[in-house]
């Protein structure tokens, strides 16, 4: 029977459901401000899309989009999978787990915001269809698809981290899935989002879009929390070979999204290039791996002015509902990217 006392370290095995006294009062507290962050997809009014769609966007543009609304039709139900299988059971922390709880229900709510979405994009239902079986038809989306599967199923056997090698494949899911898959995958697609809003169109997908910015930036936060909780309790469990990993895996993320790239940008888009969104690629990558505390990998500037605007956004956000975390989190041996 697993125990239900409190355990050693975050990642001992067993059912802790200890509150008080409260022993990681930073996930209870952005559980708290998840809540804040609630909103809903009937919010978000899609009708100007409609007309840009019909009338304003350029055929390159609407292959752009119906890409696009390929991968987020199944982007948030992967990443709710791995969070239910993967990470709920081995965070052995009640308040983590209060956490988690809400992250997916945020999911959940991302998942109904992509599928409204389409119902309105797309009004012909083989279309729709195509789009749910786009992670097996369509190369460029597959390819993220496997990669998501790859590190899902990396762990799925695991029941219990008893041992160091499991920890240590336990803290290169939960990097994968924060760094590459909701910090990667998902942040490339909020640029697309927003250079279609630079340029006037499709105002309700960005309207949603900064909802499920704010959303993801907190999931990033959270992941990256527990990272650095397990790295001061089991120091080590992170060492050279595991950095390594991580690097490796990033670039696996960057040539996988290259490639979706180059099938989204292939009728030709005014003003966005295939080299720009790999040097965009790049820049996140080493946003990602200066938040593990690992040298940059790329060396990228962000070539796109029009994210300027949300990387502020992030930090406003991270510093009105963070303070106290992070002034603890530069304390540890985790740094904290100056360009963040
Ligand atoms: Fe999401
Ligand atoms: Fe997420």
């Amino acid at each position: 029977m697993s125990s239900v006392q409190a355990p050693e370290a975050i990642l001992d095995p067993g059912l802790c459901l200890t509150l008080r006294p409260m022993r990681y009062p930073v996930f209870y507290d952005m559980f708290r401000d998840g809540i804040k962050n609630t909103w809903t997809v009937e919010e978000v009014d899609f009708q100007t899309d409609l007309t840009d769609l019909k009338q304003r966007l350029s055929p390159a543009e609407v292959h752009l989009i119906q890409r696009l609304v390929a991968f987020f039709a199944t982007g948030d139900s992967i990443v709710s999978n791995n969070l239910v299988l993967n990470l709920y059971k081995h965070v052995n922390s009640p308040e983590a787990r209060l956490y988690l709880s809400r992250q997916l229900f945020e999911e959940a709510v991302h998942v109904q915001f992509y599928l409204t979405l389409l119902d309105n994009y797309v009004t012909d239902p083989d279309e729709r269809a195509a789009a749910f079986a786009a992670v097996e038809n369509i190369p460029s989306i597959s390819k993220k698809a496997d990669f998501c599967m790859k590190w899902m199923d990396s762990i799925q056997e695991l029941d219990h981290l008893t041992t160091r090698d499991h920890r240590r494949q336990f803290l290169l899911n939960l990097i994968c899935f924060a760094a590459c898959i909701e910090g990667l995958f998902f942040f490339a697609a909020f640029a697309y989002v927003y250079f279609l809003r630079s340029k006037g169109l499709l105002h309700g997908l960005a309207a949603g879009t900064n909802w499920v910015f704010r959303d993801e930036s907190c999931h990033l936060e959270f992941a990256f929390e527990v990272v650095k909780v397990v790295r001061s309790q089991e120091p080590d469990l992170w060492d050279a070979e595991l950095e390594r990993e991580i690097v490796t895996m990033l670039h696996e993320a960057v040539d996988a999204e290259t490639q979706f790239a180059e099938d989204l940008l292939s009728g030709g888009v005014a003003g966005l290039s295939v080299r720009d969104m790999r040097q965009y690629l790049g820049y996140v990558a080493d946003q990602r791996l200066g938040r593990l505390g690992i040298a940059p990998a790329f060396h990228s500037k962000n070539p796109f002015s029009f994210m300027d605007l949300q990387d502020v956004q992030e930090l406003t956000n991270f510093f009105e509902r963070r303070v106290s975390a992070y002034q603890s989190a530069v304390q540890g041996e985790v740094g904290f990217h100056e360009d963040f």
